[in-house]
């Protein structure tokens, strides 16, 4: 059991309970059931972190989360939700909202968990966290934009000894390609801050610039994580992205198609971001089709 405390929101009952006696079992879990009880509540009690239902019986969990920030900034905020994320990004933009829970069913108690612990602790890189204990994780170093290739290769041989789904591994095909072209040429900076490299133009990289990538299986899911050493990707240029391209306003940006094709092709797509020390972009893809099929929304910034 931790210090920290944490408030559900959610006005179906039974729902409520159950995340509430998940939760309970690691952190000091009340839960409330309106918009009001939750106002009321926050006067009397500290809490670290409010995971609100998109929808309440008075305010909707976006105003319920806004007025937690507003008395309170140090307060983590989670939304949760049944609905596809990309009917409300824009909101989700506008309000500073960058973690979505899905209320999949079965509810999957892991992932609550493991957004609840990134949120309270910051503690949130490694792809280790997201595979079963039993998966073996291993790790390319890359410093050559024309390894590049050769790296995806070994990588989808290794995947391919668990799967032979080849729709499955070309899509990891995909997103390996622009992740890691995305770390090199995007992620280094010179001293001024600008971008060090150009487009598609063959990068080598200095010792600090080297990208890393682990990669590794459990019984349910092939994963893969891509590092910078720069964290200088932002959280509000994901969600930017993001908006325009779902809202279709982008569709003649020259940038950011990746990163919304990347976040459809992966079942799973996480962002972690320690500002100027670190990025890590994780894709989770479940070896059996069909799973988990409305996504979470999941970007962490520190
Ligand atoms: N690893 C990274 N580090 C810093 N910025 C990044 C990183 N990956 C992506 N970005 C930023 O996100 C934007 C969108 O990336 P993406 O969708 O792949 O578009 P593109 O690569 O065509 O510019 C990039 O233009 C860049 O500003
Ligand atoms: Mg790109």
């Amino acid at each position: 059991m931790t210090d920290y405390s944490i408030l559900i929101v959610d006005h179906d009952d039974t729902e409520r309970q159950a995340l509430v006696d998940y939760l309970n079992a690691r952190y000091k879990t009340t839960g409330a059931s309106s918009g009001q009880e939750v106002f009321a509540l926050l006067k009397r009690h500290h809490f670290d972190l409010v995971i609100a239902d998109i929808d309440l019986p008075d305010l909707n969990g976006f105003k319920v989360l806004k007025h937690c920030r507003e008395k309170y900034p140090a307060i983590k905020t989670a939304l949760l939700s049944a609905y596809d994320v990309d009917s409300y990004i824009k909101l989700s933009r506008e309000k500073s909202i960058t973690n979505i829970i899905i209320k999949d069913s079965p509810f999957n108690f892991d992932e609550l968990g493991w957004t609840a612990h990134n949120l309270l602790t910051g503690d949130f890189f490694g792809l280790k966290r997201h595979l079963d204990s039993n998966g073996h994780i291993k790790k390319i170093c890359l410093q050559d934009s024309d390894a590049i290739q050769a790296s995806i290769t070994t990588i989808i041989e290794y995947f391919s000894q668990v799967s032979d789904n080849g729709d499955l591994l070309d899509t990891c095909d995909l997103l390996l390609d622009e992740l890691l072209y995305n770390a090199m040429i995007h992620a280094p900076r010179d001293e001024q801050g600008r971008k060090k490299y150009q487009n598609r133009q063959h990068i080598v990289l200095e010792a600090h610039e080297q990208v890393m990538c682990h990669y590794g299986y459990d019984e349910r899911k092939l994963g893969f994580a891509v590092v910078d050493n720069f964290g200088t990707l932002e959280n509000t240029r994901v969600m930017d992205v993001l908006d325009r391209h779902i809202s279709g306003a982008g569709q003649h940006d020259d940038s950011g198609r990746g990163l919304y094709i990347s976040r459809g092709l992966a079942d799973r797509f996480i962002i972690n971001i320690r500002r100027g020390i670190q990025t890590e972009i994780i894709c989770l893809l479940y070896r059996e089709a069909g799973q988990h099929i409305i996504k979470p929304l999941c970007i962490n910034q520190i």
